[in-house]
């Protein structure tokens, strides 16, 4: 896949120039010669960065520096003009460019290419995502002493990296001992990763927090390569997909939902939605799923893959529909990281009246935290809200019914609540839905029409083809 630029210049020529250069660098690169073109382009496109001019016309510059930074704010934005006076007359300074997310400026008629080039490339970027590792083969192993408050971990299998490794990798040797086995810039080897694995009994791998956002891109540029790759098996997207959930997850639960993270969280629903929709075999996998890890993060990876899953059973469906599902599944639990870490980590059942109280809240504590970004879209934020809410008019916050609560929230409450049920009982999925069933409370709290799409989920998607198809026929019969 390659990285998408766009070059807005009132110049055509000028404009294809740069990015017929772009081109010549292995950038897809596109240009237009207004500020409207721009903004379309963006809207049906993401882009890594835009070449701005800010004497462009029919929306100014200004209009479309602003347009970017709400919707697009992990776009690099590079800015040229012809004067200084351009500046001056769109009422702006180098400070409020800086302010703006502006990531360079240049300012006169000729601009080299090769500057360009420089400012698209620097501090060491997303580019380097297409190029050779700096080191060919992989440095020697390194011992050091780090707190373990420092590292993110991850499960072994469920680290995939592109030719060149982004960032480091350590193992860990005991409490505050960590290894590091491969070092930013070595070339990866799965050869190694499945040495520490098989012969050291290695289960998981430990990368800085500060790495984080580079671990998500790199994993979600994996993702998106490997869901249009045959060769690679439904097990191993999926396991990519798992660790890069739980990690997102993580990331926002505890440094805030930032523009730059939430732009891959669209991302990341993206690839959960090509595996939904690319493999007939998922409902096999996920049949036989059986790691009943009780974290908030891998809870929610669940509840997003499961809410995904029942979707796809209607005609209704769609890439947006999807994105805003699998988003809001992802986060419906935000809200109880504002809650005591006794009442956040005990189960609803054991709770006190008292306890319980405290916990119904996490619902608009969610919706709160969400709402600091403009950029979460208003669904996502009623689904959080919304999330235990139930038909029967058993759940909260309000205690609403029916057809009160949007279909989206009542997909997700019930991945929510089969998700827990599956994890807290020990129970594969298939076991896990039938003891549901057999409750009759819970039959009553769920819409039938959704239960009944979930059961779907674990059956193979070709019989309910064949099955609906011969139902048509029959009925075409009579
Ligand atoms: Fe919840
Ligand atoms: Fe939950």
């Amino acid at each position: 896949m390659a990285i998408r630029i766009l070059v807005a210049d009132p110049d055509m020529e000028k404009g294809k120039e740069l990015a017929s250069f772009l081109v010549k660098l292995g950038y897809e690169a596109d240009s237009c010669m207004n500020g409207r073109t721009a903004q379309l382009k963006m809207y049906n496109k993401q882009f890594f960065a835009i070449i701005l001019s800010l004497d462009i016309q029919e929306y100014s510059g200004g209009q479309v520096l602003k347009f970017i930074r709400t919707n697009h704010p992990s776009t690099k934005v590079i800015l040229t003009m012809k004067s200084e006076q351009t500046l001056a007359d769109a009422g702006l300074d180098r400070n409020t460019l800086a302010k703006q997310g502006v990531f360079d400026v240049f300012i006169g008629a000729e601009v080299a290419s090769k500057d360009i080039q420089g400012a698209i490339e620097g501090h060491r970027d997303y580019r380097t995502l297409l190029v050779q590792a700096s080191n060919e083969g992989a440095s020697e192993e390194q011992e050091m002493d780090l707190s373990d408050d420092r590292f993110v971990q991850i499960r072994i299998e469920e680290f995939v990296s592109i030719k060149a490794v982004q960032f480091d990798i350590f193992i860990q040797l005991r409490s505050g001992r960590y290894v590091k086995i491969l070092h930013a810039g070595d070339t990866f080897s799965r050869e190694r990763l499945d040495k520490y694995k098989n012969e050291k009994k290695v289960e998981f791998l430990y990368f800085l927090k500060e790495d984080r956002i580079k671990f998500i891109r790199v994993q979600n540029f994996v993702a998106e390569k490997a869901a249009a790759n045959a060769n690679i098996s439904l097990n191993t997207k999926v396991s990519v997909v798992k660790g890069l959930s739980q990690v997102f997850v993580e990331a926002v639960f505890t440094e805030g939902l930032k523009p730059l993270i939430f732009d891959q969280g669209k991302v990341l629903c993206d690839n959960v939605y090509e595996i939904i929709h690319k493999n007939d075999d998922l409902f096999k996998l996920m049949r036989d799923y059986s790691v009943f890890d009780p974290s908030l993060y891998t809870h929610s990876y669940l509840v997003g893959l499961f809410s995904g899953m029942i979707v796809k059973q209607f005609e209704w469906e769609s890439r947006i529909i999807n994105e805003t599902l699998v988003m809001a599944a992802l986060f419906h639990d935000i809200g109880c990281t504002k809650l005591a870490p006794e009442i956040r980590e005990m189960s609803y059942l054991k709770m006190t009246p008292e306890q319980l109280g405290l916990y119904k809240a996490h619902c608009e504590l969610g919706v709160q935290i969400l709402s600091e970004q403009p950029v979460v879209p208003q669904a996502v934020k009623q689904i959080v809200l919304q999330h235990h809410e139930r038909i029967s008019g058993e759940g909260f916050p309000y205690g609403i019914r029916s057809h009160r609560i949007l279909v989206l929230a009542q997909i997700v409450g019930l991945a929510d609540e089969f998700t827990r049920h599956m994890v807290d009982n020990k129970l594969q999925p298939p076991a896990a839905l039938r003891k549901m069933l057999s409750d009759p409370s819970c039959v009553k709290r769920h819409s039938a029409v959704i239960l009944e799409s979930f059961l779907k989920v674990f059956a193979d998607p070709r019989k309910i083809a064949q099955n609906m198809g011969q139902a048509h026929e029959e009925n075409k019969g009579k």
